[in-house]
């Protein structure tokens, strides 16, 4: 079955608004398997976001990604990728579709609230990434 990786960043957390994402993640029907709350370090966050190192906005996203305890969250489904990046929406919270997760939650293109694997290949790494590559569910 495939899974999926979405995190509950920064702004997600200090806003207190980790219970209602998670509500929205369950009461669109997918699957919670493994969840982990973590503080990630400079160098960490570096790792995770490296396809993204030569961005204008790389430093700002460190910056923001370290800067408060992150939730990361594991969820399995059919077609569970593409079913989480539609109810998260598009990055920039002004643009992304209506009743998502940015839309409604999101502060700022950075400040977007959550982040969702992009496809299955990304998922992988990134459930590793804060899972490791032993996943007693598989
Ligand atoms: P995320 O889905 O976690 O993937 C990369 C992150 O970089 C993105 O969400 C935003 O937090 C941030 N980001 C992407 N594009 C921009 C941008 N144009 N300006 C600032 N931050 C951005």
């Amino acid at each position: 079955m495939e899974s999926t990786l979405l995190l509950i960043k920064p702004d997600g957390v200090e806003r207190k608004l980790v219970g209602d994402i998670i509500k929205k993640l369950e009461n669109s029907g997918l699957e919670i398997i493994n969840m982990r709350m973590v503080h990630l370090t400079q160098d960490e966050a570096e790792k995770f976001y490296s396809i993204h190192k030569d961005k204008f906005f790389f430093r700002e996203l460190i910056r923001y990604v370290t800067r408060e305890k992150i939730v990361a969250i594991e969820l399995k489904g059919k077609d569970v990728v593409r079913r989480t990046r539609l109810l998260i929406g598009g990055t920039d919270p002004k643009e992304a579709e209506e009743e998502t997760i940015r839309a409604i939650c999101g502060i700022s293109k950075t400040e977007n609230t959550v982040h969702a694997s992009d496809s299955k290949k990304t998922a992988k790494r990134e459930i590793e990434f804060f899972f490791g590559s032993r996943n007693i569910h598989e």
